[in-house]
């Protein structure tokens, strides 16, 4: 109503973290809350710099190529200087991936930490000098009890994550987080520079009416994948075609989807035979979030955060969204074996 004051009692993502490591009691310490307080000044310092970019010669390539044989950006280049920088210096971690690093860091004693952290600093690079949504993602592991820190404490299925999100650099920053119970939704209040709570316990409504695919790679899909988009864009019974969209920026579609249902997906197709996508920096992270949004996150094949990753930059196939549209899929695939 007109008369309705400004609220004085705003939910920081701080907060809110807190308040949920209070109700486990005991075994809460305040690490992992540090952390996502580094993880939060990284992703307000990448947001600044690509609000920035086009005026401080931040768009374009950096001239190098990373492990994936894709050629980076400088603000690649520039967000995984950041993270790793932010990160090490938390005192909270003992390994780092990144989607830029060849090789995990396995961080020095000094600064060593319980955490290791998998992240894409940069997520939708291609669309970076075009000023569409690009984001930042990252997935957060305990190191298992008797361990200094070592690569087999990120070679582990998605299931064993504590923490995984993502920052969305759009019209507004926002951080989508889950730490186990739950997502929630933050947008950046810049003048604060504080993400404050605006989507508590989002929830994937069961079933969508939008698909997100690069349908630029038909000729190359596999049957299954094939049949399900027909059964999407020409149904039968009377049902509506469902509506396109895809922007080509993982968070960004994946966003999309987690707030209007639907399903995204990159399968593996003829010419990539594990998809595009990264296990553990890219598909683990985002099926976390899905699952603990009430979605489904599937290979077409398998649950997606039962693999158990071999290598920390391998590629799997990726569909995920509205538990009753991501099944359907699922039900293609089954009829194709
Ligand atoms: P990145 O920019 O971190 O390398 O990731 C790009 C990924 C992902 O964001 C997106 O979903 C996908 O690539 C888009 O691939 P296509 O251009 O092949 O559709
Ligand atoms: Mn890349
Ligand atoms: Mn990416
Ligand atoms: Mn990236």
């Amino acid at each position: 109503s007109k008369d309705e004051l400004p609220s004085t009692d705003i939910i920081t993502l701080t907060r809110h973290v807190l308040a949920q490591q209070f109700q486990l009691g005991a075994q809460a310490t305040g690490d992992l809350t540090m952390l996502l307080t580094a993880i939060q000044t990284t992703s307000k310092f990448i947001a600044t710099n690509v609000r920035k970019a086009r005026l401080i010669n931040l768009v374009g390539l950096a001239g190098d190529t990373n492990v994936q044989g894709e050629e980076q950006k400088k603000l690649d280049v520039l967000s995984n200087d950041i993270m790793v920088n932010s990160l090490r210096a938390s005192g909270k971690t003992a390994v780092l991936v990144s989607e830029e690093l060849e090789d995990a860091i396995i961080i020095e004693d000094r600064y060593k930490g319980k955490y290791c952290v998998v992240f894409d600093p940069l997520d939708g690079s291609s669309n970076i000098d075009a000023g569409v949504n690009i984001g930042t993602i990252f997935g957060i592991y305990q190191i298992t009890p008797d361990s200094t820190g070592t690569i087999s404490d990120v070679l582990r299925p998605g299931s064993e994550m504590v923490a995984a999100g993502y920052t969305m650099y759009g019209s507004s920053a926002n951080l989508v987080l889950s730490t186990g119970h739950g997502v929630d939704g933050y947008t950046l209040d810049a003048a604060l520079g504080e993400f404050i709570l605006t989507h508590p316990d989002i929830k994937i409504p069961p079933r969508g009416k939008i698909y997100s695919f690069n349908e630029g790679n038909s000729m190359y899909f596999h049957k299954p994948v094939i049949n399900y988009l027909n059964s999407i864009k020409y149904p039968t019974n009377g049902k509506s075609p469902y509506s396109a969209r895809y922007i080509g920026s993982m968070v960004a579609d994946v966003h999309r989807t987690l707030l209007y249902g639907g399903i995204f997906g990159y399968p593996d197709d003829k010419k990539s035979k594990s998809g595009k996508l990264r296990l553990l920096y890219e598909a683990f992270p985002m099926a976390f979030l899905t699952e603990q949004a009430g979605g489904v996150a599937t290979t077409g094949r398998g649950r997606i955060l039962d693999i158990q990753p071999t290598s920390i930059h391998e590629r799997c196939p990726v569909f995920l969204g509205s538990r009753d549209d991501v099944n359907d899929v699922i039900k293609f695939y089954e009829e194709d074996s």
